[in-house]
């Protein structure tokens, strides 16, 4: 990084309804002495919610800045040593800003959860941030975090061990409760008419190593299906159904592996499910749930039914309640087999609405981990996930945070 900033942290869409989040998280819990920012659009906007955020937010300076005024942009990535950005749908709009901090030598962190833009931030500017010195971070939310950190320290626990590489892994979701936002959905869906505008991009998007830094270098595991439907699964011995982002977690969990040096394992095999359970209703339950989320998803698919659907779904600034917020929770497990047979679980949860309460902790910390911990994070620069760019120090300040990401060895 590059010469003295006045900022340590500016956050980017901090009028919008995850950044408004995220900027109540740090008002609340940065240590005192981070200097901190918020950045949006409207300067009025921004200078009304830091008289909603309080005293400890009195000082924060305002700045204005617009995806489509790269000047504002490479100002905003000057002034600051982390760009922490909700400025979203990121696709379309999100690159001139990646661009701006991976020149400017500024460590940044994001929301995305759209695979395409992500693949096109890797392409575009991973060379240019290794050698600014910078740490791109995308999905610093829900997706992507437990699923990256909670295989990140499966691995380390079976490396302590010496107890071979990881072979077939699998996250199961067995509780989950929250809402959704208009920006997600609108992310969502832009993502999709991305998809079905372009077959090479459908293409790209559905490789399981669509984020690989040397795709040519992947191993050929056979096929490696992002969903699947409702079965029993006899190696967990559960019901299981798909998992929406699984698409995304999984392609970034994988390339966290190929960023060490494909360090999980050379037969390293990640899916992600929904878990039902055991009881005689689970496969029903499995199966209604899976069916409604399909009927949403292609719902939003088709402009005219997107266009009846989105009179029911939050717009862009919407989201869920604070009661939604706060009664919210998820809990993930994560099962390792490994090439010398043994087996381990992690676990991660938190009770709090995962998308967005869970999420503001996530990217926050994610923010403050970037900015504070520079002497304790792995090692490189470059368009990066939070395993490789933040790792156990991003784990450890979650788990003071009172999330859980915590693994065991299951057999002797
Ligand atoms: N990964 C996860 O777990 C997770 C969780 C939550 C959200 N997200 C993602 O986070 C993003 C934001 O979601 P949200 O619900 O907060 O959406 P939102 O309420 O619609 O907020 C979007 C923000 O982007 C800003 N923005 C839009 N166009 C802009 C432009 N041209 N220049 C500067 N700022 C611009 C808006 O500014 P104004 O305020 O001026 O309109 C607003 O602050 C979405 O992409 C969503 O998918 C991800």
């Amino acid at each position: 990084m590059t010469g003295k900033r006045q900022l340590d942290i500016v956050l980017f869409g901090a009028t919008g309804y995850a950044g408004q989040l995220v900027a109540r998280y740090l008002a609340t819990h940065a240590p005192g002495g981070v200097r901190i920012g918020l950045a949006g659009r409207s300067a009025r906007r921004l200078a009304d919610l830091r008289v909603r955020l309080g005293a400890a937010a009195s000082a924060w300076p305002v700045l204005v800045a617009d995806s489509a005024d790269h000047e504002s942009l490479a100002a905003l990535a000057r002034a600051a040593r982390v760009v922490a950005t909700t400025a979203g749908p990121y696709h379309g709009q999100g690159l001139p800003l990646v661009g701006a901090c991976a020149r400017a030598g500024t460590h940044y962190a994001d929301l995305a959860g759209e695979v395409l833009f992500i693949r096109e931030s890797i392409g575009r500017f991973h060379q240019v941030a290794a050698g600014a010195g910078a740490r791109i971070v995308h999905c610093c939310g829900f997706d992507s975090i437990p699923s990256d950190l909670g295989v990140l320290l499966l691995h380390r626990a079976v490396r302590a061990d010496d107890a071979g590489d990881l072979e077939d892994t699998t996250l199961v979701v067995t509780a989950l409760k929250g809402g959704i936002s208009g920006g997600t959905l609108a992310s969502a869906t832009g993502q999709r008419d991305q998809m079905r505008a372009s077959a090479q991009l459908r293409r790209a998007a559905r490789d399981p190593y669509a984020l690989s830094p040397d795709r040519g270098a992947e191993p050929d595991l056979g096929k490696q299906p992002d969903a699947g439907w409702v079965r029993y699964d006899r190696d967990l011995g559960i019901w299981v159904g798909p998992f929406p982002l699984a698409r995304l977690n999984a392609r970034v969990v994988r390339r966290s592996s190929a960023l060490q040096a494909w360090a999980y394992g050379p037969r390293f095999r990640y899916r992600e499910v929904t878990g039902y359970g055991t009881n005689r209703a689970a496969p029903v339950k499995a199966a209604a749930l899976s069916t409604a989320m399909a009927a949403v998803g292609g719902g939003l698919a088709f402009r005219p039914s997107r266009a009846l659907l989105s009179r029911f779904l939050p717009g862009p600034g919407q989201g869920p309640s604070e009661k939604t917020r706060r009664e919210g929770f998820f809990r993930m497990e994560i099962h390792g087999r490994t090439s010398a047979g043994a087996q381990y679980l992690s676990l991660v949860e938190a009770r709090a609405d995962p998308g967005y309460a869970a999420t503001a902790v996530m990217l926050g910390e994610s923010a403050l981990c970037l900015a504070l911990d520079h002497d304790r994070l792995p090692g490189s620069a470059g368009v990066l996930t939070p395993a490789t760019a933040m790792g156990a120090a991003l784990a450890r300040r979650l788990t003071s945070a009172g999330q859980t990401l915590a693994t065991r060895r299951i057999t002797p």
